[in-house]
């Protein structure tokens, strides 16, 4: 008999795959519902100030055009700042759209046109008079920074841990040094760009109940900030959301098309859609910019001795977005004395928000950078420093790493990189007319798990059905947890489905911050566990059962049926097991808890080294990222295919922060002033060239059961500064502002 194929491990492609390139997958302003209304967007075009006049009698006028609501006209809502937190509030108030005449932002929604085509409706927007009272703003990060406070601390600061304590002597080490580097680091604002749009579609169904589809990373999240805030039961809001055309963060948070979606429909009592267009894609949300000093000092044997590391992130004048910045550096190296601070500036901006591996790539910038110049100061190879200052331990809380196989990553990056063949000085190789460099950064990012649910179901056909609310935002989330699924009950991929993004189902959290397959993979895998417990127990008790002596432990769970150990050819199908149980499914639901008293212990962590080969040409100042490898460790890899994917798209990022993305602002405006995808620069096909991943093996008993840590941020984290490394190496020159601009170069 053929050994039964295991699926973990697999480079299995996306199960939705098909639907998705083919169109069939329908997102969530697809769906097209007797009498839908859809909905248009106003918004601000002053950055600060009052409304003191609307008007919107001519919209209004046009045959088909149902409904313009304004603050004026919106229904009455929820009083209190805690029924507008969503799982992702920071401290602070949120913002509500609608809630009166003041205008916080550029862009702020501050109104809707309903209509009977989008058409309609957009043209509509265009017909509504307002009139402001504009006040004095400031969006100017760098004006500002006298004003930089400490962030407050609020539920968010649980997966957000403020800086480290200081430690030692910073100030005096760093002046009795003999090699010291200090910089100053700098990106601006970044805005989510995913394929698929904004949109929410809310389905009216009579008495109270809402079925929506709305682009989320979390269903559960939508539904309870829907039901707090319109005052609805919880169980009679649905939000679905199967297909996403990417989030990267962005749908963390329940947006404001879901809000007015759902205010549209409740007081029309019809369907409503609400689509954002690619411009009001820059009107919620976004990358923080952010300025950084670091000063990091070493022995001229390399041992880093003293790192400050500083950062000055933006924050809405409402609530106190915060991100882990500073808090790397010393999880990496055993420096004794370090300070390190992070603070924030309150600016007329919508509150920024999360954007793949958030305060990661930006700290990491910052410290790759700094570490890469310390190796020059001290003459000694970029990546023979970090192996000098390689630490198995998190010295920055004094904890062991659950796993942590960097130094693996540095060894096999660097091998079939070709690192040894790089030439130390800076200008030293050329390829034609092109100087050449090549340069290295270290990655980490946190292993976190959150708690969620699964419930695991044998159908009466004998095949595997498992629910969770969970999204896939595009990451491979479904193939992975039917993976997991199929190993844990010994079932072939094709007998096993994965139902999920309904709020409907079992509880998830927000899909985000790396953490999905170690929650609901874990969750997946103890309702599997269950579920086996179950089958095994109804089997024992089979007339005639074979196993009816054996114990778990003595029976294997292989291609639908349970085998007996010590003798393979006695077996029982799950067919059986389901005439046994009366010809009635077989149904467990579990909690998966992270058992925080076995990790308190420990620092949990993703690492990586990037190894980029970039070619500049010094008369145009183009930059060219012509090979570039990761190495990462993260855990158990289920799905090398999905996951190389997960590294890959955070490589390309990597490439785009590093020479391409960047939101322009007009600060006399107070006004974001390229948005859209003509001017809002992001790499195409032909920016990139050879990018390869290895996944060094990594075994973690601690992490989770499953011995994952996650792979949705690791792989842009190091790119940045490998980028701007190899810049220097090739051409002797330290751009530390991101996006490297070509003019900067020439
Ligand atoms: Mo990620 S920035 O947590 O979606």
């Amino acid at each position: 008999m053929e050994a039964f194929q295991k699926q973990v491990g697999q480079p299995l492609s996306r199960l939705e795959g098909q639907l998705k390139v083919t169109g069939t997958a329908k997102y969530s302003g697809d769906y097209q519902v007797p009498g839908l209304l859809y909905g248009y967007v106003i918004n601000s075009t002053i950055t600060k100030g009052k409304i003191t006049r609307f008007d919107t009698s001519r919209a209004k006028a046009v045959p088909g055009i149902v409904q313009v609501f304004t603050y004026e006209n919106r229904p009455s809502l929820a009083w209190f700042d805690l029924q507008y937190a969503d799982m992702d509030a920071p401290p602070g108030s949120p913002f509500r759209p609608l809630q009166d005449e003041d205008i916080l932002y550029n862009g702020q929604p501050i109104g809707l046109v309903v209509a009977e085509t989008f058409e309609l409706a957009r043209y509509g927007a265009t017909l509504v008079d307002v009139e402001y009272e504009e006040e004095a703003f400031e969006t100017d990060l760098r004006k500002e920074t006298p004003k930089a406070r400490s962030p407050k601390i609020g539920m968010a600061t649980m997966l957000k841990p403020l800086p480290p304590k200081p430690k030692g002597k910073f100030e005096k080490a760093y002046q009795e040094s003999p090699a010291q580097v200090s910089a100053e680091y700098y990106h601006g604002t970044e805005h989510h760009n995913p394929l698929e749009l904004f949109a929410t579609t809310t389905i009216y169904e009579g008495d109270g109940k809402l079925t929506i589809y709305d682009k989320t990373q979390g269903t559960v999240n939508s539904q309870l900030y829907v039901a707090n805030i319109f005052g609805l039961k919880y169980k009679d809001v649905r939000v679905i959301s199967p297909y996403v055309g990417g989030a990267f963060g962005s749908a963390l948070r329940p947006q404001y098309q879901l809000f007015l979606s759902v205010m549209a429909a409740l007081e029309l009592k019809q369907s409503v859609l609400v689509t954002l267009d690619r411009q009001q894609m820059f009107t919620f949300g976004h990358r923080p910019p952010t300025i950084q000093q670091t000063r990091f000092s070493a022995d001229m044997d390399g041992k880093v001795t003293a790192m400050n590391h500083l950062a000055i992130g933006e924050t809405s004048r409402f609530e106190d977005y915060t991100e882990v910045v500073v808090n790397w550096a010393h999880m990496l190296y055993p420096a004794a004395n370090t300070l390190m601070q992070y603070k924030l500036v309150e600016l007329d901006v919508y509150s920024p928000l999360d954007m793949r591996s958030p305060g990661g790539s930006t700290g990491m910038h910052a410290i790759e950078s700094t570490m890469d110049e310390l190796a020059y100061k001290t003459k000694i190879d970029p990546l023979q420093l970090r192996l000098i200052n390689y630490s198995e331990d998190d010295v920055s809380l004094n904890r062991p790493y659950s796993s942590k196989e960097l130094r693996q990553c540095y060894l096999q990056g660097a091998e079939k990189f070709g690192w040894d063949k790089r030439s130390p000085e800076p200008r030293s190789m050329r390829r034609g007319n092109k100087l050449v460099g090549y340069g290295m950064a270290t990655g980490i990012w946190e292993a976190n798990q959150l708690p969620a649910k699964a419930e695991a179901i044998l159908t009466t056909d004998g095949k595997l059905r498992v629910n969770s609310a969970v999204t896939d935002i595009g990451t491979g989330t479904l193939t992975v947890t039917t993976q997991i699924a199929a190993d844990e009950l010994g079932m072939k991929i094709e007998d096993v489905e994965f139902l999920y993004g309904d709020s409907k189902k079992p509880f998830a959290p927000i899909q985000g911050g790396s953490f999905t397959v170690s929650t609901v993979g874990s969750a997946v895998k103890v309702a599997g566990v269950a579920l086996k417990k179950k089958l095994f127990s109804i089997a024992k008790k089979m007339k005639d059962s074979v196993v009816s002596k054996a114990d778990l432990k003595e029976v294997v769970f292989e291609d639908s049926r349970i085998f007996l150990r010590s003798d393979r050819s006695k077996s029982i199908s799950f067919l059986e097991i389901i005439e046994a149980n009366g010809g009635k499914p077989i149904k467990v639901s579990k909690f998966s808890v992270p058992s925080l008293l076995k990790q308190k212990k420990y620092s949990r962590a993703t690492h990586s080294a990037a190894f980029v080969e970039v070619e500049v040409d010094e008369q145009l100042g183009i930059v060219n990222v012509t090979r570039a490898i990761t190495a990462v460790a993260a855990g158990k890899i289920i799905n090398p295919k999905t996951a190389r994917s997960q590294i890959l798209g955070g490589m390309i990022w990597g490439i785009s922060k590093a020479l391409r993305e960047e939101t322009i602002q007009d600060f006399n405006l107070g006004k974001y002033m390229n948005q859209n995808l003509a001017e809002y620069h992001i790499p195409v096909h032909a920016d990139i060239h050879d990018l390869d991943v290895i996944f060094v093996e990594e075994n973690d008993e601690i992490v989770n059961a499953l011995g994952v840590k996650g792979v949705g941020e690791i792989g842009l984290v190091a790119m940045p500064p490998a980028i701007a490394n190899a810049i220097y190496h090739a051409t002797g020159k330290r751009i530390n502002q991101l996006p490297i601009h070509f003019d900067s170069l020439l």
